[in-house]
């Protein structure tokens, strides 16, 4: 038997900041209500010419180059997004091109903002059987193109961004390395948080682009709800199958979509906050990024040291979730 561990790390912010003084000039809104509600302050916008994949394969060169490892050397490409490129090819098979990544697997996959958690366990399951030793986890996400920039319940709370990371294969008798996963999915929860049209059941036509159809759409009071419960029940889980206390937590890295959900989360496991990780006043809520990105942040600012035992967890649309613990 193999573990998997995390070897790189990397992070791609576009370059346009959009703070909610911009936004107040767009809708009715103010930077009190967004910071007192969100803990947002600002987040950053693609440029024109960039997409999920672009800024996937500026992260990953990143996390490629930390890993110390070679292009050749990674067997798999996993890349978790609700803003592909394109609805096909996958946007994995783009970074290959981008990258010349020349002997890999290629794929998507779609798990809202949980995406990153799922493509990491996919990963280890890939390492952990021996198919591969090194496999690409990328989360990026243009949620620019599918905010409607009218509607003040949404556009006040998504941001572009990418994260990725490294994962490779390692002994059992290794002490870092991924120690388990907790993934759920519950569709009876699809109102929650949806965009429309685009796919089979509604392809683009004038009257899906003329109600506004292809932009996000959600009920913000009940995901709130959700996703506290949803987050803390999930991890606590993890931590009683894994066998490990939340005192033995030393970083706490959730999904970045709201301070106050956040704080719930850290209440209910009463979890200290200086072990918490939030980054989201300077990128608001990037889906399957904010994990990624977060990790590569609190690395570069010392915030994970050897030996760590780190825990993750997301919730996102569909509903999907998930957590995660490993040692670093
Ligand atoms: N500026 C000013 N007022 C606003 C704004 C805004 N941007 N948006 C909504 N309001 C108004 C509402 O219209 C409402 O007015 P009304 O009372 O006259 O009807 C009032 O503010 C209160 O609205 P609530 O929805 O009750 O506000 P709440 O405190 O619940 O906060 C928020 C709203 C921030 C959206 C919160 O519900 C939330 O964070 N939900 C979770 C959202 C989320 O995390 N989504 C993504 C998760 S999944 C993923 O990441 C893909």
């Amino acid at each position: 038997m193999f573990k998997a561990k995390i070897i790189g790390l990397g992070k791609y912010i576009p370059k346009r900041v959009l703070t909610n003084h911009d936004l107040e000039k767009m809708v009715e809104t103010s930077d009190e209500w967004i910071s007192s509600r969100t803990g947002i302050k600002e987040r950053h916008i693609a440029a024109p010419e960039e997409t999920a994949s672009t800024m996937g394969a500026e992260a990953a060169k990143k996390a490629i180059q930390m890993s110390g490892i070679s292009h050749e050397e990674i067997e798999m490409i996993i890349f978790c997004t609700i803003t592909p490129d394109m609805l096909f090819p996958a946007s994995a098979c783009l970074v290959q091109d981008i990258l010349k990544i020349p002997n890999t697997g290629t794929v998507d996959i779609e798990a809202a903002c949980s995406g990153f958690i799922y493509g990491l366990s996919m990963a280890n399951a890939y390492i952990v059987s021996g198919m591969v030793k090194n496999v690409l986890v990328i989360g990026s996400e243009v949620l620019s193109r599918f905010t409607d920039w009218e509607d003040r319940n949404t556009c006040v709370l998504f941001g572009d961004g990418a994260g990725a990371a490294v994962v490779s294969r390692t002994e059992e008798k290794d002490p870092s390395g991924i120690i388990g996963f907790k993934l759920k999915g519950d569709g009876s929860f699809r109102d929650l948080l949806y965009v429309e049209a685009g796919g089979s059941q509604k392809p683009a036509s004038h009257e899906t682009v003329e109600k506004k159809l292809h932009t996000i759409k959600m009920n913000g009071n009940a995901t709130f709800k959700v996703a506290i419960r949803t987050m803390s029940e999930e991890l606590l889980e993890l931590l009683a199958e894994t066998k490990i206390s939340s005192d033995d937590i030393n970083l706490l890295i959730p999904h970045q979509a709201n301070e106050r959900i956040i704080a719930g989360v850290a209440d209910r496991m009463n979890f200290p906050k200086e072990k918490v990780f939030m980054n989201l006043s300077k990128y608001g809520n990037t889906s399957s990024a904010t994990i990624p990105i977060a990790l590569a942040e609190a690395f570069e600012e010392g915030r994970i040291h050897k030996g760590d035992s780190i825990a993750l967890v997301a919730f996102g649309g569909g509903l999907t979730s998930g957590a995660c613990v490993f040692k670093w």
